[in-house]
């Protein structure tokens, strides 16, 4: 199923993501829902706290099939490098980021298997992007000053700041965000 993506200003894109710890039905439904939304977008990644899902899982999709990582810990390598990046959470802004050139990311499928990830360019950019949502942190954080005062000034500017966030009906009389 494909979810609404949440948007700069939805606090649960603010909030630390809880580790998976049950590798069960509910968590490959999350995977698949992850992976559908993202390839819609389109995206090269999606952190599940951007469909409102505050758990340590990402999916990506970088040259063949697409991927996901559980838990991810990342060991990085490299002088960090500056390239253009965006961010489905903050729709029309791309900003020279500074990332690690190399990453080997440690976690598991969805299945609880233990995988590692071994990326450079793209890869290793969307892994550390991806792997940043889960701490709560945007690639907008990463910025220099000068690249962040013109980061906030987009979005104050963008068309979609300060949209509500989509409402999800838990029960016939009550609506209540989940985040
Ligand atoms: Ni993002």
């Amino acid at each position: 199923m494909i979810r609404p993506i949440r948007l700069f200003g939805d606090p649960v894109l603010r909030t630390p993501a809880e580790p998976v710890t049950d590798f069960d039905l509910e968590l490959r439904n999350l995977v698949r829902d992850l992976t559908e939304t993202m390839v819609d977008a389109p995206g090269v990644g999606l952190a599940a706290p951007q469909i409102g899902v505050s758990l340590r899982v990402f999916t990506y999709h970088v040259g063949e099939e697409p991927g996901h990582l559980i838990n991810p810990v990342l060991g990085l390598d490299g002088e960090q490098e500056e390239d253009d990046e965006a961010c489905l959470s903050l729709p029309g802004l791309v900003f020279p980021t500074p990332r690690a050139p190399r990453v080997v990311a440690t976690g598991f499928n969805m299945y609880g298997d233990p995988v590692t990830i071994e990326g450079s360019e793209l890869l290793a950019r969307c892994v550390q992007h991806e792997t940043d949502h889960l701490d709560g942190i945007l690639f907008i954080d990463r910025l220099d000053k000068k690249q962040r005062k013109l980061a906030m000034k987009a979005i104050r500017e963008a068309e979609w700041n300060g949209e509500p966030a989509p409402e999800v009906k838990v029960s016939p009389h009550a609506t209540q965000r989940i985040s």
